[in-house]
Order: C-alpha cells, then structure tokens, then sequence
C-alpha cells in the first residue's frame, strides 16, 4: 500500500508543485511513484508531459488527473499500485483539496518563511489537524538562518504545527530542472539545491518507515 503525500498550501506560489514533482524525481528509479495532479493549473502535468521526453530522467512515474467524484476512486486505485502516491494541490481549499488532505499519510506545507504565508497557511493547516492527518511545514526559498525564519519558526512552534528540521533554499536550480521535466537530483546532483532536497526526502523517509 502506497504512502500518502497531500501538498497543500493555500498561499498561491509557495513551492507546492516544484515540492511535488522534485520528491517524485527523486524517488523514481527506486519506488513506484504516482503522482495525482488535482490542480486546474496543470502545473505538474505539464512538468510531466516535459518528463516522459527527458533524456536524464532516472526513472518512471506515473501520472493521474483526475477530480470530482472520480477521486477517491482513483486514489483508492493508485495507493494500491504505488509505494508513493503524491498529491499537488491548487491554491484554495475546496472540495477536492479536503479529500485529498482526507487521504493523506502526510500533508506536506511548503512555506515562505514570511508572515503572509504563515497566515495563508493557516487554514490548510487546521484542516489537517481537524481531519487527524500527520502534517509537517516545509520552509521554502529559506535563509538558512536569520531573524524572520526564527519568527516565523517560533510562531509555528507555539500554534502546534510540526516543522521538517530541513528547508531549501532559493535556488535557481529548482527552475531550471522544472523547465526539463526534471529534479534537482537528476539536473544536478552535487548542487546545494540537490543536497538540501535529499534531506527533506531522508525525513519523509523516517516518517515513512514510522507510519
Ligand atoms: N526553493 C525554490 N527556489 C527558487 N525558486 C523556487 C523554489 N520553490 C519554488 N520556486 C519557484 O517559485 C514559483 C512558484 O512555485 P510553484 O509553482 O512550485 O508554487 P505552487 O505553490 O505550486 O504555486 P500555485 O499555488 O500557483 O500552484 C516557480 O517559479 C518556482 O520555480
Ligand atoms: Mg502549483
């Protein structure tokens, strides 16, 4: 049976798709990986559609759109067949983003460490909390250290959100891997955005094993 991955953050622009289609670039090869794109944007499948030319892709993933009333069907369908399953999911909460969250074994948050994405994020993250999913805040285009990332980490801590230990950076590379239908792992493996991706996988990893 699949594990579950929801992205989901209300705050449009927060990483949410380059989250997704770099996790599920960086297990293909090892694990069978679906990705389900609920998003009208299409970001992903469009990412997806770029993958299936890819030259340097290390493996497969498969690829669902699917939403409406077919969804828990075919998510029903994918965690059967895969070991990850990753949902990318548009900028709102609506009905499709609540079953998805629903569905869940870990609702990803990619955040801006800002106040606006904090507070943009707050929504997501009490329905993930009423709905008793395991949820972790991802911060994203992150200083490595400094006072924002601090408060924002601080505020996060006394609201009970869980936050990954690793972060990424604003990174070039994350783009230009995208624009390939690729991952940073795959694009450019030795690269700060490569590294920094691998300790967000080596954590979901952990959290994996423990579910
Ligand atoms: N760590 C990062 N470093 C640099 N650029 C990034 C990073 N993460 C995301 N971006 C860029 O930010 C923009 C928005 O990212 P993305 O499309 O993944 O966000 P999203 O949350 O899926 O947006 P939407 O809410 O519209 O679906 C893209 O141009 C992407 O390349
Ligand atoms: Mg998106």
């Amino acid at each position: 049976m699949a594990f579950i991955i929801t992205v989901a953050q209300q705050k449009g622009g927060a990483g949410k798709t380059t989250l997704a289609a770099n996790l599920a670039a960086a297990w293909s090869g090892q694990l069978r990986v679906a990705l389900l794109d609920i998003d009208p944007q299409r970001s992903l499948s469009r990412w997806y559609g770029l993958r299936t030319k890819a030259a340097k892709a290390h493996g497969a993933v498969h690829l669902s759109e699917v939403a409406g009333w077919r969804l828990a069907a075919e998510l029903d369908r994918l965690r059967k067949s895969h070991d990850i399953v990753i949902i990318d999911s548009p900028p709102q909460i609506a009905t499709d983003a609540k079953l998805a969250i629903r569905g869940a074994d870990l609702v990803l948050v990619p955040m801006q460490p800002s106040m606006p994405d904090l507070w943009a994020a707050e929504g997501t993250l009490a329905l993930a909390l009423e709905e008793k999913r395991p949820v972790r805040v991802m911060l994203n285009r992150a200083a490595a250290s400094g006072s924002l990332r601090a408060k924002v980490e601080a505020a996060l801590a006394a609201s009970g959100a869980a936050c990954l230990a690793s972060s990424l950076g604003n990174r070039v590379g994350f783009a230009n891997a995208f624009a390939l239908g690729l991952g940073v792992s795959e694009t450019a493996p030795k690269s700060l955005a490569a590294q920094e991706l691998a300790a967000v996988v080596a954590e979901i990893e952990t959290i994996r094993e423990r579910a």
